[in-house]
């Protein structure tokens, strides 16, 4: 089997990265939202980003073009129906993935595989809601898509040694991502390194013992990462921090993973960051 057409479920920060990648590897792209609005946000987002590849001179005139006429937005599933592969990039709830997964499971050709791009949820259970839990896997992108080389390939334990292998061809030859292999357990590799550093962030902010400013500042000048720890929280989105360090904090039931009373009033505050345009910064 050849991967030719790419499904991309959810056109938000990742989605319309991940859709952006695949064009960019030459795949035919299938995009679907949740309603016509959506639908045209997201398009409106992916083809910005392309023009802005194209006025930074990253790529050429006709690459910009292939992209755009490779491009399929829709808020119709049935629009997925020719997919090699379907990336699931839509909220991080179990129960709005698992019903999306029923449905694509009877949408597409049989062969076809399904991936999952979450952050937390058990990829056996999204698996166990269709007829094809050997063709179920993740694909965990890193935001920005566009910019982040990395993709966690994970297997659970329904998946087979022939989608992984695929997975792992399409994700290395044809969108040009390194992969690391791992299972599906929550936090997969990353996350479970990163989030509970995030969460550390947070604590110390809320317990006034140092600056917002200042904790960045340490970590970009003392450690050279390129962002500090709370400007990458609102760069990832506050709800999907708190939401991938709950499911963590349930499955492991260690404190390093328990989210901080700030990040929770932050959350239920509507403050998640650069998509609200507030969260530890104000952004115009
Ligand atoms: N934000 C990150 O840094 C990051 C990194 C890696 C993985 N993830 C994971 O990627 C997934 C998406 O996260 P995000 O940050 O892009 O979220 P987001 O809120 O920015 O985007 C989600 C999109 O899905 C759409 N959507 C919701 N229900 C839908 C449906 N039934 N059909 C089609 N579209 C639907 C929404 O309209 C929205 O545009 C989550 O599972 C998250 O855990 C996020």
């Amino acid at each position: 089997m050849k991967i030719e057409t790419v499904g991309v479920l959810g056109a938000g920060t990742m989605g319309s990265g991940i859709a952006e990648v695949a064009l960019m590897g030459g795949f035919h792209t299938v995009v679907v939202e949740s309603s016509p609005e959506y639908a045209d946000a997201g398009r409106a987002r992916m083809l910005g980003s392309i023009e802005r590849a194209h006025s930074r001179g990253k790529i050429t005139d006709e690459q910009r073009e292939s992209a755009e006429a490779r491009l399929i937005v829709s808020s119709d599933l049935n629009a997925m129906e020719h997919c090699d592969i379907v990336i699931e990039a839509i909220i991080e709830e179990y129960t709005a993935k698992a019903e999306v997964f029923t449905l694509l499971d009877k949408i597409l050709p049989e062969e076809s595989l399904l991936a999952t791009n979450t952050s937390s949820i058990p990829i056996i259970d999204l698996a166990v809601t269709t007829k094809r839990p050997d063709k179920v896997l993740g694909l965990h992108f890193f935001n920005p898509a566009t910019v982040q080389p990395l993709v966690e390939v994970i297997s659970c334990l329904t998946t087979s040694n022939e989608t992984i292998a695929l997975a792992d061809e399409f994700a290395v030859e044809g969108l040009g991502k390194q992969i690391i292999h791992t299972r599906d357990r929550a936090g997969f590799v990353v996350n479970r390194l990163l989030v509970p550093y995030l969460l550390s962030a947070i604590a110390m902010l809320d317990r006034g013992m140092v600056t917002r400013d200042d904790i960045d500042l340490g970590m970009r000048a003392g450690c050279a990462h390129p962002m500090g720890p709370l400007e990458l929280c609102d760069l990832i989105g506050l709800d999907t921090i708190k939401a991938v360090a709950d499911v963590m904090h349930a499955e492991y039931h260690e404190r390093n993973y328990a989210a901080p009373p700030l990040l929770k009033r932050m959350v239920a505050a509507g403050h998640l960051g650069r998509k609200t345009k507030i969260g530890f910064y104000t952004y115009d």
